[in-house]
């Protein structure tokens, strides 16, 4: 298995593995209406925190989508566990394998950053009702960067831009969305994120050199404390 961000993440089944784990979550879904009726999608789901959270909370619809199996199969593991009812679908945020107008609810928490975003974002849309919401969480370059580090940043993360505020809001606004509120994250880069102090979900065998991408990224969230930030983004047409 090649010594990646996202395989580190899968095989140590990192939960919560975005900036502001599932306390932005709570945050960011306390100010939506959701109940048993709403149709919720997941796009990459990850091991499936934040769609266990909500089925759980609001005993709603929820699909879970990702395209690494390692995460769909800890993600499936947890439904189970927890007896939760949760669809859950091998797919890419590219090419969704949905109808067009089928979910009120759309969750992306640090996945359009590595997708091909000319083809996401649009099929983000596609996938929502007219009067259906996308909460994006997402990583946003926060100052200018040499070319030397931004290499550094996109082939460590394995991310294919990093795009600043307005780059995000263009891109949203180019695939329809109208109403774009934006929210600044407060990231702690110094402190060990909460996504990986308290909800793992190991593979039997893990290479030694994952431990080391773990460390690197801590180390690159502290060097590029300035350049590296967060935003919420919640969408609506
Ligand atoms: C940083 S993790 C976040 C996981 C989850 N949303 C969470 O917050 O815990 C990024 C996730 O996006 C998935 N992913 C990346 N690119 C994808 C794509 N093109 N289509 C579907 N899933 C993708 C990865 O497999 C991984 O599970």
């Amino acid at each position: 298995m090649e010594s990646t961000y996202l395989n580190c993440l899968a095989l140590f089944g990192v939960g919560g593995a975005h900036p502001g784990g599932l306390n932005l979550t709570r945050r960011i879904l306390s100010r939506e209406k959701v109940d048993e009726s709403t149709k919720v999608l997941d796009v990459g789901c990850g091991t499936g925190q934040t769609s266990a959270f909500i089925a759980k909370q609001h005993q709603c619809q929820v699909t879970a989508l990702d395209y690494n199996k390692m995460m769909l199969e800890k993600a499936k593991k947890r439904f189970q566990s927890m007896n939760l009812q949760i669809e859950t679908q091998h797919g890419s945020a590219e090419n969704l394998p949905f109808e067009n107008e089928t979910f009120d609810l759309l969750l992306s928490e640090s996945v359009t950053a590595f997708t091909d975003i000319s083809k996401t974002i649009p099929e983000y849309k596609r996938v929502l009702k007219p009067n259906g919401v996308l909460l994006a969480i997402e990583m946003v370059r926060n100052a200018v960067v040499s070319e030397k580090q931004l290499e550094e940043i996109l082939n460590f993360y394995g991310v294919r831009q990093l795009l600043d505020e307005q780059e995000w809001l263009t891109q949203f606004q180019n695939a329809g969305f109208k109403h774009i509120e934006v929210e600044k994250v407060e990231l702690q880069p110094d402190a060990l994120p909460t996504e990986i102090t308290n909800d793992y979900s190991l593979s039997k065998q893990i290479d030694p050199s994952f431990y080391k991408i773990f460390e690197k990224h801590h180390h690159l969230s502290i060097v590029y404390k300035d350049i590296l930030g967060c935003r919420t983004f919640r969408c609506s047409v």
